[in-house]
């Protein structure tokens, strides 16, 4: 298989006026976590419907697992498992039953077919409930057996539409153990979209962040975090004006007060920036520098700034 388990190329999608997706060019390396971040009405779940050969592209192209999504989609669909906003299971079926059923469609063979489902239902802890109708059972235990339904034909790459909308933080927090365990277990790609950051943080070895169907970054949680200016806090004494000019002009580096005391002092470094040489710069011109703390910046901050400089942008 190719090194990138999705190569899109100037997709786009319209409804009418709407741009869904537009200009998307993304590639999703094989074998890892991507989560596909935004706010509703991003152009995720349209994206997913794109990659899927659900819905055709009004410009652009895209390859799944190496196949066209044009022409090939139904390679596509016999290689991938997807969970879409509605799980589509038979809610008065036991859960082994909506598996039997899902299996048979999927024209597993009969000894195959059974052990695949004893294998998932056990992996995901539910094989003692197994004889239960799905109805009575919690919405974290129907996403869990939806995923079950969307692996049974050992795909190469699984869809998650926002698996865990809707749950419970202790439901959403074991179905992430849950996913994070199948992905290397089955050594699959998973393509999830979410909003929830700390999610995808949790979770993802690279991201992409889409807002109204354009895409604004892509890399890992850490790369993404990386590129931000993060402040750093500093607890001086004896910083006099004109060394703080000093190390303002040689820095080109914003120096405030940070108000919490005498000598506090927030610097935001620009991208890449170490804040090694400032230090070294601040004892060369006698100030004692009594502490260093670099913020942390999370992806969410992260997601808020780009969505927002993107407001500006337009
Ligand atoms: N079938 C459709 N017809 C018209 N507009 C659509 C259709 N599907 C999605 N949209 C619009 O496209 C935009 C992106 O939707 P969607 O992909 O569902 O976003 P997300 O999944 O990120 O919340 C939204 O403005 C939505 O209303
Ligand atoms: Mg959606």
């Amino acid at each position: 298989m190719s090194q990138y388990a999705i190569r899109t190329e100037h997709l786009s999608r319209a409804f009418g006026a709407l741009r869904a997706v537009e200009d998307l060019t993304l590639e999703v390396p094989a074998g890892i976590l991507f989560g596909f971040l935004g706010p509703n009405g991003a152009g995720k779940t349209t994206t997913i419907r794109l990659l899927l050969g659900l819905l055709p592209p009004t410009a652009g192209t895209a390859f799944v697992l190496g196949y066209d999504v044009r022409t090939q989609a139904n390679a596509i669909r016999a290689r991938c498992g997807a969970l879409l906003e509605h799980a589509g299971l038979y809610e008065r079926l036991s859960a082994a039953d909506n598996l039997e059923f899902f299996g048979r469609v999927a024209r597993l063979p009969r000894d195959e077919r059974q052990a695949r489902i004893r294998q998932l239902l056990t992996d995901l802890g539910l094989w003692e409930r197994r004889g239960e109708p799905v109805v009575t059972w919690s919405r974290g235990m129907k996403q869990k057996l939806a995923i079950a339904r969307a692996l049974l034909h050992r795909p190469d790459l699984l869809f998650l539409d926002e698996p865990t909308a809707g749950l419970d933080a202790v439901s959403a927090a074991a179905l992430r153990e849950d996913l994070v365990r199948l992905a290397r277990q089955e050594g699959i790609t998973i393509f999830l979209t979410t909003h929830n950051l700390s999610e995808a943080e949790r979770l993802c070895q690279q991201v992409a962040v889409i807002r109204e169907g354009r895409l604004l970054a892509v890399g890992s949680p850490e790369a993404l975090r990386r590129q931000r200016r993060a402040p750093v806090h500093l607890v001086t004494s004896g910083l006099t004006p004109a060394v703080l000019e000093g190390l303002r002009a040689t820095f080109g580096v914003e120096v405030i007060q940070s108000g919490e005391a005498d000598g506090h002092w927030a610097v935001n470094l620009g991208p890449q920036q170490s804040v090694a040489p400032l230090v070294a710069y601040l004892v060369q011109h006698g100030v004692a520098v009594e502490e260093v703390r670099r913020e942390h910046v999370s992806l969410e901050e992260v997601f808020l700034s780009l969505v927002q400089e993107n407001e500006h942008a337009e």
